[in-house]
C-alpha cells in the first residue's frame, strides 16, 4: 500500500475485460490514490455499467483519443493493436500508459518492469512502461534472488497456462466445451473406458486451436521460424530483459491447460555457483510477494485451487536435480491474473508514484 502523496486521474483501456476489471477491483483493495477513475472499452460496451466490489457504479466509455485527455496513468489491457493505437495519443496528452498487452515489451525504449525485480528500471520510461507476460512475471520473481547469489547457468521451463490467461471468451468456451464432453459421455464407466478413443466432439472450438475441454494444447500463439511459439519466446526474451541477463540459457515450453485461473511452471535450474536446498530455501522465505508452499509429507505444494485469488507467487515440490551437479526441480503457481496482469500493472503504478516519475 503507497505511503504516498499524489492524487492520480487513472483511466483502464480494456475495463469490460478479464484484466480490466480486476484493476478496478485491485485499486480499491489496494486504495491506490486516485483522484478520478475513468473506464474505457470499445464502442461495443460503450454505455455500460460495471459496478465495482465496493459498490461503485462507473459507466463505461468509448477509448477515444480524447478520452484521454487529463489522464496521468492508463492501465491498458484492450490488446496490443489498441495499445499500439492509442499510446501516442495518451503520451501526447501527458499520460503514462502501463501496457499489458506485448505491443512495447521488448522495446530496448520501454521498461519492462516487475517492481520487485526491477523497479530501478522505471525511471527511464518515456511514456510507456510495459508489464511481462503472465507466466514470465512470476518466473523472474523466483529467479532474480537466485541469480543475484548462484549466479544462473541454464532455466527449462515447461508451462501449464490456463484458460483465463486468454480472455475472457476462452473462459466461457471451456465451460461451455465442458458441459457438453461431460453431456457425451457414456453412463457406464466400463463403457467410458471401452470408447476412451473416441474423442465427443466439442463444437467448433473459436479461441484455440484443438479442442481445450479433457486435453492439453501444447500451443499458445503462433509458431515462429525456429519452431518455438511466441509465447515461448515471450518468455524467453522477457526474462532475460528483466533480468538483465542478456546471455542467460533458458527454453520453454508452453501449454494451455484446461484449468481456469492460475498458471503452473515446472522449472528446472542450473547454477553457476554450488548451492544447497537449505539455502535455496533461506533465500526465497526473505523475497518480497514468494511463499514457499512444501511439504511433501502432507501432499502441500501450490496449485490452481489453492492459488487463484491470492496475490504471492507460491513455489513447492523444491529438490535437487540428481542428475548433475548444482541444479534444482521445482514448480511454480500464480494467479495469472493478478501476478501475471492486474496486480503487477498497479503495483508499476504505484512505484511510478514512489519514484514521482509521472509524465507531468
Ligand atoms: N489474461 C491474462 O492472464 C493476461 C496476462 C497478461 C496480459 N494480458 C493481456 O491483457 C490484454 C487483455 O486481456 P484480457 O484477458 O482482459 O482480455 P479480454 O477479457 O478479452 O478483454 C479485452 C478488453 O479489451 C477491450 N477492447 C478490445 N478491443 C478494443 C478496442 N479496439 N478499443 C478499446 N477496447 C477494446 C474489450 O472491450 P469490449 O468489452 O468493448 O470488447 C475488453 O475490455 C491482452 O492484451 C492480453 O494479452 C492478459
Amino acid at each position: 500500500m503507497l505511503e504516498s502523496f499524489a492524487m492520480a486521474n487513472i483511466a483502464i483501456l480494456g475495463a469490460t475485460g478479464n484484466v480490466g476489471r480486476l484493476i478496478l477491483e485491485i485499486l480499491e483493495e489496494r486504495k491506490f490514490p486516485c483522484e478520478s477513475i475513468k473506464l474505457l472499452a470499445s464502442a461495443r460496451s460503450a454505455g455500460s455499467t460495471i459496478i465495482s466490489p465496493k459498490g461503485k457504479e462507473y459507466k463505461v466509455e468509448e477509448a477515444t483519443p480524447e478520452a484521454f485527455d487529463g489522464i496521468d496513468i492508463v492501465f491498458a489491457s484492450a490488446g496490443s493493436e489498441t495499445s499500439k493505437a492509442l499510446a501516442p495519443e495518451i503520451i501526447k496528452r501527458g499520460g503514462v500508459m502501463i501496457d499489458n498487452s506485448s505491443a512495447f515489451r521488448m522495446d530496448p525504449e520501454v521498461p519492462l518492469v516487475v517492481p520487485e525485480v526491477n523497479a530501478e528500471d522505471i525511471k527511464n520510461h518515456k511514456g510507456i512502461i510495459a508489464n511481462p507476460n503472465c507466466s514470465t512475471a512470476p518466473l523472474v520473481l523466483a529467479l532474480k534472488p537466485l541469480d543475484e547469489k548462484f549466479k544462473i547457468k541454464r532455466v527449462v521451463v515447461s508451462t501449464y497456462q490456463s484458460v483465463s490467461g486468454a480472455g475472457k471468451a476462452a473462459m466461457d468456451e471451456l465451460i461451455t466445451a465442458s458441459k457438453k464432453y461431460m453431456g457425451n459421455l457414456p453412463n457406464e464407466l466400463a463403457d467410458l473406458a471401452s470408447s476412451s478413443s473416441e474423442i465427443p466432439d466439442q463444437h467448433s472450438y473459436e479461441n484455440y486451436v484443438n479442442p481445450i475441454a479433457f486435453n492439453l494444447i501444447p500451443q499458445i500463439d503462433v509458431f515462429m521460424n525456429n519452431d518455438y511459439t511466441k509465447e515461448e519466446m515471450k518468455l524467453i526474451n522477457e526474462s532475460k530483459k528483466m533480468l538483465h541477463r542478456p546471455d542467460l540459457a533458458i527454453t520453454c515450453t508452453a501449454v494451455r491447460v484446461p484449468v481456469l485461473v492460475s498458471h503452473s511452471e515446472s522449472i528446472n535450474l542450473e547454477f553457476e555457483e554450488d548451492i544447497t536446498i537449505k539455502e535455496i530455501k533461506k533465500l526465497w522465505s526473505k523475497t518480497e510477494s514468494l511463499e514457499i508452499m512444501d511439504n511433501p509429507s502432507k501432499s502441500e505444494y501450490p496449485m490452481p485451487i489453492n492459488v487463484t485469488g491470492r496475490d504471492p507467487v507460491y513455489v513447492g515440490r523444491i529438490r535437487l536435480d540428481e542428475s548433475q551437479p548444482n541444479t534444482i526441480n521445482f514448480w511454480l503457481v500464480s494467479d495469472n491474473l493478478r501476478i501475471g496482469a492486474a496486480l503487477n500493472a498497479v503495483r508499476i503504478g504505484e512505484e511510478l508514484i514512489k519514484q514521482e516519475a509521472l509524465a507531468s
